[in-house]
């Protein structure tokens, strides 16, 4: 093993500083989100510089999450500015690539915008600001020269564009049985127009990468695009339009169902392609699909790989066979340390359910052994485990990611010639090691596709 992964990062290192590179090495971009947020958790949870550090032998390109808008002025923000700038966890962040061996070649960092985490106003305002800006060429230029000033003042080398655009209303696609049994109780949603501006946002969104890459060419500064999860790309990106400008685009082709937007009904929440009975756009393929069959060229797609589970609560008139898509009742609990209802992450998961085989300290409110576990042999959907309710005890179901469907994915991206696999995100993988006794096995599973052959 250890041989494996030495060849691994020698492959890194040849890939990242080859002076000839053919199209195939290009294409092996690893990009390692880091969400600095998670620096603040307690106890084996925190995630430290120190942890950080040991991915970025495996990382082409660190993305850190997240910077936000100014509401009023329209400029890039640390959305924590105590910690980001006084602290200057910014500054730390970049210095760990100097404490890399020689040996690796240094990843890049970038600072990212948006990507959720910069939170305002409610409903169909939320995140106005995104908006707002992209419509006015003054507010463009403004952004622009924020961006580029505070890339330049702490050393990042590009600006990540992970924009906040409305997302999609869910839709529930229910099985005649279910549906039969639960029309009294649940409406269908179907799509409708929340951004009647949106054709228009489309079009100034390409003028905004296209006045960013103006700017940061000129240092040599790159420019990415974060699309994410339930932003529907046909509506918003225009991929033959935005290819030119940016250096990669990372799809987050996940979290096409969750406990916030789904309440009532559990499903596979990243299925690599469609699946009976689901809609069609809902899965990894379609999304890769559109940005490649108008007109991206492949090698700038970068696929996104979750590092974290989505979980409801089963009741009484969930399927005890666990099959989803199933009547659930919301969000599950939340982790000992993640601390977010309805979402476990990947370090969490692997001890409640993975290891069940394993010698492990049991994690005490949730036994190990009575997870029913539903592999996914087929990688095409993806694994889940669940408990069914009993008197005495609460009902889960989890939908999540593996590191068998980590690469399954990279094998999907290799296959399909895309620019790199992209882990969303580094602090919610097995960075300890606490399950596999190695650290963040689905890093690991996903790279080791992208490196071996066919
Ligand atoms: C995305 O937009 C397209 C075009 O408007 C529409 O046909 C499709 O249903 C939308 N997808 C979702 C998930 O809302």
């Amino acid at each position: 093993m250890r041989l494996l992964f030495a060849c691994l990062a020698l492959y890194l290192a040849v890939v990242s500083t080859g002076e000839a590179k053919t199209d195939s090495q290009k294409a092996s971009r690893v990009v390692c989100y880091y969400n600095s947020a998670a620096h603040t958790r307690d106890g084996q949870a925190k995630f430290t510089l120190a942890d950080l550090e040991s991915a970025l032998p495996y990382c082409t390109h660190v993305i850190y999450g997240f910077a936000g808008i100014n509401e009023k002025f329209k400029k890039v923000m640390p959305l924590n500015e105590n910690f980001d700038v006084t602290q200057q966890h910014y500054k730390k962040v970049i210095a760990t690539k100097d404490h890399l061996n020689n040996k690796y070649a240094k990843p890049k960092f970038i600072l990212s915008v948006g990507g959720g985490a910069d939170l305002s106003g409610e409903g169909d305002e939320k995140n106005i600001q995104y908006r707002d800006l992209l419509e006015s060429s003054a507010l463009r230029t403004t952004f622009v020269n924020s961006a580029y000033d505070i890339v330049k003042r702490y050393g990042f080398e590009g600006i990540d564009l992970a924009w906040e655009f409305p997302e999609t209303k869910p839709k529930k696609i229910r099985s005649k049985i279910g549906s039969f049994f639960h029309n009294l109780k649940t409406k269908v949603i179907g799509p409708s127009v929340i951004d009647k501006k949106a054709e228009e946002h489309r079009e100034q969104f390409v003028a905004l990468v296209r006045e960013l890459k103006r700017t940061f060419a000129m240092d040599n500064l790159m420019v990415t695009v974060t699309v994410l999860p339930n932003v529907n790309s046909t509506v918003y990106y225009d991929p033959k339009l935005i290819a030119p400008h940016v250096d990669f685009v990372n799809l987050m082709a996940y979290d096409f169902y969750t406990p916030e937007r789904n309440p009532e009904e559990a499903d596979n929440t990243s299925p690599l392609f469609e699946l009976v009975d689901r809609r069609t756009d809902e899965n990894v393929d379609f999304q890769v699909n559109y940005w490649t069959r108008n007109g991206a060229p492949s090698s700038k797609i970068v696929l996104g790989i979750p590092t974290f589970g989505r979980t409801w609560k089963m009741t009484e008139d969930s399927n005890t066979n666990g099959i989803p898509p199933l009547t659930v009742d919301g969000p599950g609990e939340q982790g000992l340390f993640t601390r977010d209802a309805g979402k476990l992450a990947y370090f969490e998961i692997c001890q409640m359910v993975e290891t069940a085989t394993k010698p492990q300290i049991p994690v005490p409110t949730l036994p190990t052994t009575s997870f029913v576990i539903e592999k996914d042999t087929s990688r095409r959907r993806g694994p889940y485990a669940f408990l069914i309710p009993e008197s005495n005890k609460k009902g889960t179901w989890i939908s999540y990611s593996n590191p068998e469907y980590a690469a399954a994915k990279g094998t999907y991206a290799k296959s399909k010639g895309l620019g790199g696999i992209a882990i969303s995100d580094l602090t919610m993988d097995d960075f300890k090691g606490t399950c596999s006794y190695e650290k963040y096995p689905i890093l690991r599973a996903a790279l080791t596709t992208l490196a071996s052959p066919y």
